[in-house]
């Protein structure tokens, strides 16, 4: 599918990838954003896009934001808190792509690309391809990001949707927030210039992907990718561990902390503590990543630290 001149709707549209998309897209195309503004910023949306307020729960929000004359629905709306550990975030996530899904099938719109995580795989060999097996999710965000791709496989299989599923690594930039690595760092060492707590061992060693690259893949794979259910991994071939990330925030501001490591192989319970996600099917489709993790994770850090 062609991405300009469409009529486009990005659920979670004020979130950090979120707004990030409609930045890419709102030139060429006409942008509706969904967002109840729980983790997002209005102040983040182009003036150009306009916003439905709300929560996504609710049918009737569902009904004002995706309408007979919508091409393609990115959906991003979610609890993407992976340490949450609490089964209302698998309620909540299913939740919402059901509403918008069942939307979607009363107005015949049948275009939908969704936002799937690397934590779908569990503890899986590396690079794990798309169709590793057994997917065994170890946090309830990841078993709430397997139901939602299960059931959009239902509709692309049965109900002539076309579906575009992306199993994202990190994805890092300006705008990122608080909880994930980068400025959970930034924020400590602002507080506390002398002392950083890791959670973990610090060996925790995770691929990182930045916003800018990560929006040029989503948009090439939905321009390339025509299958009625289209899953791709989108990552960098290379990794970061936890410490080398301290390592990055640290040099880039200018100080040099004592590490305290909270100990165990993991940050969290149910944190996979090494992903590396093969990217050899994107890269078959045409696209690949410039960067390397770390060159992500550093660059991220210098737009992070420049925000106000
Ligand atoms: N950022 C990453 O590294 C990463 C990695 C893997 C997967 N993902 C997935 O990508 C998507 C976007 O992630 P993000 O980092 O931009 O997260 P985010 O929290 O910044 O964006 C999600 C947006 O959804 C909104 N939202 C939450 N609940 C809602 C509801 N009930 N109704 C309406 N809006 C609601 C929030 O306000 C927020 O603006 C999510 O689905 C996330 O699970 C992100």
């Amino acid at each position: 599918m062609d991405l300009s001149d469409k009529r486009i709707v990005v659920t979670g549209g004020a979130g950090f990838v979120g707004s990030h998309l409609c930045d890419r897209l709102v030139d060429d195309n006409e942008v509706v954003a969904v967002d109840d503004l729980s983790n997002g910023e209005r102040a983040w949306l182009p003036a150009e896009v306009d916003l439905v307020a709300g929560d996504l729960t609710d049918p009737d929000v569902a009904a004002e934001a995706i309408t007979a004359d919508v091409d393609v629905v990115f959906h991003f709306a979610a609890d993407k808190n992976a340490a949450r550990d609490d089964v209302d975030q698998y309620r909540l996530n299913n939740r919402l792509t059901e509403t918008v899904i069942e939307r979607m099938d009363e107005v015949g719109v049948s275009n939908i690309a969704f936002t799937s995580s690397s934590v779908v795989y569990g503890e899986a060999p590396r690079p794990t391809p798309e169709d590793y097996a057994p997917m065994e999710p170890i946090s309830i965000y990841g078993a709430s990001k397997l139901g939602e791709e299960s059931l959009l496989s239902v509709y692309a299989h049965s109900h002539d949707f076309t579906v575009w599923v992306y199993r994202f690594a990190n994805i890092v930039g300006p705008r990122l927030q608080k909880g994930a690595v980068i400025p959970d760092f930034i924020g400590k060492l602002r507080e506390d210039p002398g002392t950083l707590e890791i959670l973990g061992d610090g060996r925790q060693e995770k691929s990182y992907l930045h916003v800018a690259e990560c929006i040029d893949a989503m948009c090439h794979v939905v321009e390339n990718a025509d299958g009625p259910f289209n899953v791709y991994n989108l990552g960098t071939r290379t990794t970061t561990s936890v410490t080398t990330i301290a390592d990055i925030v640290a040099d880039e501001m200018g100080l040099e902390p004592d590490y305290e490591f909270t100990g165990g192989d993991r940050g969290w319970v149910g944190d996979v503590p090494r992903m590396r996600l093969s990217v050899e099917k994107l890269a078959a489709l045409g696209w690949e990543p410039d960067q390397s993790s770390d060159d992500a994770v550093r660059q991220a850090t210098r737009e992070l630290l420049d925000e106000p």
